[in-house]
């Protein structure tokens, strides 16, 4: 695949969630696509359905939830997932080794391919004495080193396309740059497509070559991500980078903005 394939085609994508009572958009007629060995951006406040797109690539929706409209087409054949915090994704009771080869083995690699594949992305993903690490469970392990090891798991079946919903919350910012600087190897030792969730436009800079703006379930804004950093068009993309948090204001709430172009 070169890097002129269309590798993620979202088009119109509708998300709606039900409940007894009533029933809500949270994604609405998002179009979003990604080129093959592209690094690309989804930015928006929290609520705004970054999470719920990011499941209806994967066709993990909640059973509340419906895809009501819309097309997402992967011309790959296996893509992934990382979450802000491993903790929820890891099984507390199962050793690390065995949770980072289980998709292997899933995907047809014999016991001794899965381990040898294992042990090379442990260590791509900076987890340095694979023996003892594997024979840990979860809970023996810093949270930096459990996203490392989520890591490891997802690229266990050489993904084409991986998702990575803010990744780095949850961690100190040194350790944040570590995580980052695996993405970064990642472009260059493979070809993986990445869509990276995230509200640090500091990231995004490094990393990604394009961004998306959603807000209140739609995409209000795209483009190179220095064009868009540089020249933001819509209201709501120029207030959040007016109000990208520094490092002492982090938990600045974003301003509330008020204009014709919220459809609410
Ligand atoms: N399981 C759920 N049941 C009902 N509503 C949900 C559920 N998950 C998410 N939502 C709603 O969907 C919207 C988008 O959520 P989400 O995609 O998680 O936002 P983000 O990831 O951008 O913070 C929010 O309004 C949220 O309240
Ligand atoms: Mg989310």
């Amino acid at each position: 695949m070169n890097s002129s394939t269309r590798l993620l085609n979202i088009q119109n994508l509708t998300v709606e969630f039900s409940s007894k009572e009533r029933q809500f958009q949270v994604v609405k007629n998002l179009n979003l696509k990604i080129y093959s060995g592209e690094f690309v951006a989804l930015v928006g406040e929290s609520g705004s359905g970054k999470t719920i797109t990011s499941l209806s690539i994967m066709n993990l929706l909640p059973e509340n939830a419906k895809k009501t409209g819309g097309t997402i087409d992967f011309a790959g054949k296996n893509k992934s997932i990382i979450f802000q915090e491993p903790m929820t994704s890891l099984n507390p009771l199962i050793k690390i080794g065995r949770q980072i080869q289980e998709s292997g083995l899933c995907h047809g690699m014999t016991k001794q391919q899965a381990l040898s594949q294992a042990e090379k992305l442990a260590k791509l993903t900076g987890l340095e004495n694979t023996r003892r690490i594997f024979n840990c469970y979860p809970h023996e392990l810093s949270g930096g080193m459990r996203q490392r090891a989520m890591i490891a798991s997802a690229l266990m079946t050489n993904p084409e396309l991986l998702i990575a919903d803010e990744p780095t919350t949850a961690l100190d910012v040194s350790t944040q740059n570590k995580i980052l600087s695996i993405f970064q190897n990642l472009k260059n030792e493979f070809n993986t497509s990445l869509l990276l969730i995230t509200h640090d436009f500091t990231v995004v800079k490094k990393l990604c070559t394009r961004i998306y703006i959603m807000y209140k379930g739609e995409i209000v804004e795209e483009g190179p991500t220095t064009e868009v950093l540089q020249n933001p068009r819509h209201p709501y993309t120029k207030a959040l980078i007016n109000s990208i948090p520094d490092a002492k204001k982090r938990n600045t709430k974003l301003p509330v903005l008020f204009g014709d172009w919220q459809n609410e």
